[in-house]
């Protein structure tokens, strides 16, 4: 109801629209369109009352709420009618969308909060998570695929924040496996995570965290010289549920793609987006915890990176890469 009327009202484009109206086209009473305008507007939405002639909204907030992200919302999968969950503050939206999932939550349901005070990264990480600054979601997925194709996910979530960035004119750059980066600082993380039997996905959550206007001055100091914004990137603030809505969309199209078709041409698009293929790099593995260096050389069938050493040819599933400047 709070999205249809939010429709209603940004399709007047700045003009009076009579509560008469918006109640005789939803079919609900008078009353009714009453008390979601309230609700609203304590959510933050300007939308200016007068007499007779109705309401009228005159800015709208940027608060990720599925009313005003699904408004306009092209998409078929992610995050559609009842698939998804807004939080003005959670512990992790990754650990929220694994109880979903469990509890049964479709495919495509989407979690997404304004901060979260236990934000989980990779490597046991924790990530930086203020309020009403960054896009912070997770997606449930249930894709028919085996487990181990899960981590390809991974990449496909890169690619389709590079491919909303792109969108907003933003050069996108994505560090193997999936971190997005603006002059050598991280901009976006992915955190993904699975349930699944030996021959069979039951779930995979894929946690997307950006940084969308947090000023370099806001970032805790242990984290000042390896985070960046959208916003440092664009010279000025980006509207979150603009650019929310251009990364559900482009994850969309992907993971149509993904189900018909494979991930071939992921790959070929992280390829295009990639910084570290043909690096030097250094690498920490998480699958030995072991550190060494060498020439990253490409990315293999299952995404795992290709990295020549002084031991030869090795492959890694997961890890961390710096790229070393020598
Ligand atoms: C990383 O770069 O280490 C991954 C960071 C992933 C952060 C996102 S924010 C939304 C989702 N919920 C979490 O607790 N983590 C992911």
């Amino acid at each position: 109801m709070k999205r249809k009327i939010i429709d209603m009202l940004k399709s007047a484009s700045n003009r009076f629209i009579s509560g008469e109206e918006i109640a005789d086209k939803l079919s609900v009473t008078r009353t009714s369109i009453w008390k979601n305008i309230q609700t609203l507007k304590k959510l933050g939405y300007d939308i200016e009352s007068r007499g007779k002639l109705g309401y009228k909204l005159n800015q709208v907030a940027d608060i990720l709420l599925p009313a005003a992200v699904q408004s306009g919302l092209n998409t078929k999968i992610i995050a559609g009618e009842n698939r998804m969950v807004h939080k003005f503050s959670v512990d992790s939206t990754n650990k929220l969308a694994k109880k979903l999932a469990y509890e049964g939550a479709a495919d495509g349901t989407v979690i997404v909060a304004e901060e979260q005070t236990g934000g989980k990264g990779r490597l046991e990480r924790n990530f930086f998570s203020p309020k009403g600054k960054s896009i912070l979601f997770s997606l449930i997925l249930r894709p028919k695929c085996l487990p181990k194709d899960a981590p390809k996910f991974t990449l496909m979530a890169a690619v389709a924040v590079a491919n909303a960035m792109t969108r907003f004119n933003l050069p996108a750059q994505i560090k193997w496996p999936n971190d997005l980066m603006f002059d050598g600082r991280k901009v976006v993380g992915i955190l993904t995570e699975m349930s699944a039997q030996i021959e069979k996905v039951n779930y995979i959550i894929v946690g997307i965290g950006i940084n969308v206007n947090i000023a370099p001055e806001d970032f805790p100091p242990d984290i000042k010289k390896i985070a960046a914004s959208l916003a440092e990137m664009n010279g000025g603030e980006i509207s979150r549920v603009d650019f929310f809505r251009a990364v559900l969309e482009e994850f969309d199209k992907l993971y149509i793609d993904v189900n018909a078709e494979g991930f071939e041409k992921i790959f070929m698009q992280w390829r295009k987006f990639n910084i570290t293929l043909g690096k030097n790099i250094k690498v920490l593995s998480a699958d030995t915890g072991e550190s060494f260096n060498g020439v990253a050389v490409d990315i293999d069938s299952d995404g795992a990176l290709v990295v020549d050493t002084e031991k030869g040819r090795q492959t890694l599933y997961a890890g961390d890469v710096s790229i070393r400047n020598c």
